[in-house]
């Protein structure tokens, strides 16, 4: 029997991506699965349940049956909302599990049997590019973010002279230069601003100097070091942590607009900005906390919200990939798409257990967890050390 894989509706009204375009369907088919697509799935990135029906799907009227016989169930959230008793045994369940907050979730998993897949682990490789959500997600949001502070930046991006007199061009400060933040830069400078960057891995500053941005960091011995294996940044020592402080500090006051990036995973990310440093900028400055969600940048940011402090606009809003849903879903569903090319085999699922990205992604199997960053909190610590 053909291999059943099954696209549901969101849970959560904030998301308004969907895991599969009319486009991955037909390649999915293709491969010889059948899918099944719960109705108005798509509904809110302009993928209507007939251009689905169109690229090969069955569409299906409740969440129940779409996912009862399914092998394989796709989703962009995967939220304690998310009812997964219907499942059957052994089914894969591939989604962003924020997983260093679902442990709860994570054990549900596994006693019901399910394969949890949690994209945001996908390890950073060569061969994992295609599959790497985190990647195709943050590029987007990065430009967004971008956008937003323009929208509530009363003032041009770029230089003008005219003969009614001249606009100076916005300076635009990105903090944490990732993908979202070199996306950000990229994007600023198309605009026209006069764009800096900070960072505290060594690899960033060429990558921000590339993009013709200033590159402003503590370079001191730490520094050097503050790349993982993995490619990511480690916590900074408090050290550190002053000494940027006061660099922040000098930074800031000059900016038109501050962008914040910085995120550690599984930690809560780094505060950067405080309150005072707010009160020291330009009345009519926009700050943009893209890390809100993980516990802002930002000292006043708030989760969801627009707020004005100090003559200051302090934009956190969650989910900015879903911001562009459009583009956003077409990018996330060929990163499953991607994987499971990896996982399906002449018509059927042959998971290798010791491909590296397979023990990156998942988390139980067997009715157990397998991840050894979720099996207790001390082998957690262990690794992150
Ligand atoms: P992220 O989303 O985890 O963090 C965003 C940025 O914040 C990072 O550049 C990080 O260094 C920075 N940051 C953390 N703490 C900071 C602090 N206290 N002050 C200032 N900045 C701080 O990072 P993202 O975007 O996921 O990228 C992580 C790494 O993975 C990068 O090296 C990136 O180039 C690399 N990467 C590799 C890929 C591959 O080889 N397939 C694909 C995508 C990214």
């Amino acid at each position: 029997m053909a291999l059943t894989i099954a696209i549901i509706k969101e849970t959560s009204d904030k998301e308004k991506r969907v895991a599969a375009t009319p486009d991955t369907v037909k390649k999915l088919c293709a491969l010889g699965c059948a899918v099944h697509i719960e109705t108005e799935s798509g509904s809110n990135s302009h993928f209507a349940d007939s251009a689905y029906k169109e690229a090969g799907a069955t569409i299906i009227s409740t969440y129940e049956d779409t996912v009862k016989t399914a092998d394989v169930v796709l989703c962009v959230q995967v939220s304690d909302g998310l009812d997964i008793t219907p499942l059957k045994k052994g089914c894969l369940l591939v989604g962003l599990y924020n997983p260093y907050q679902s442990e709860t979730f994570i054990k549900k998993c596994a006693k019901n049997n399910i394969i949890a897949v949690s994209m945001e682990l996908v390890p950073r490789i060569s061969r994992a590019q295609s599959m790497d959500v985190l990647s195709s997600q943050s590029n987007l949001a990065g430009y967004k973010a971008v956008l937003d502070a323009t929208e509530h930046y009363n003032r041009a991006m770029p230089m003008m002279m005219t003969a009614a007199g001249s606009i100076a061009p916005a300076k635009v400060f990105i903090m944490g230069a990732g993908v979202a933040g070199l996306q950000a830069i990229a994007t600023a400078r198309r605009l026209g601003a006069i764009v800096s960057a900070t960072d505290v891995r060594p690899a960033a500053k060429e990558q921000v100097q590339s993009l013709g941005a200033n590159f402003i960091a503590v370079e001191n011995d730490e520094f050097k070091e503050a790349e993982n294996a993995g490619g990511y940044a480690k916590e900074m020592s408090k050290d550190y942590q002053k000494q940027q402080a006061e660099l922040v500090e000098q930074t800031i006051a000059k900016q038109d607009i501050v962008i914040t990036t910085a995120l550690i995973p599984g930690r809560p990310a780094p505060k950067l900005i405080t309150e005072a440093m707010v009160k020291s900028m330009k009345d009519g400055s926009v700050i943009v906390d893209m890390a809100v969600e993980a516990g802002g940048n930002v000292d006043l940011s708030k989760c969801g919200k627009v707020i004005q402090k100090h003559g200051v606009t302090i934009i956190g809003h969650e989910n900015i990939a879903s911001r562009l849903s459009t583009d956003a879903s077409a990018l996330y569903a060929k990163n499953l798409l991607n994987f499971l090319n990896l996982i399906i085999k002449g018509e059927v699922i042959n998971i290798d257990w010791e491909d590296e990205i397979i023990k990156g992604v998942c988390l139980t199997n067997d009715g157990q967890i397998i991840h050894p960053n979720f099996t207790t909190k001390e082998t957690q610590e262990e690794k992150e050390a």
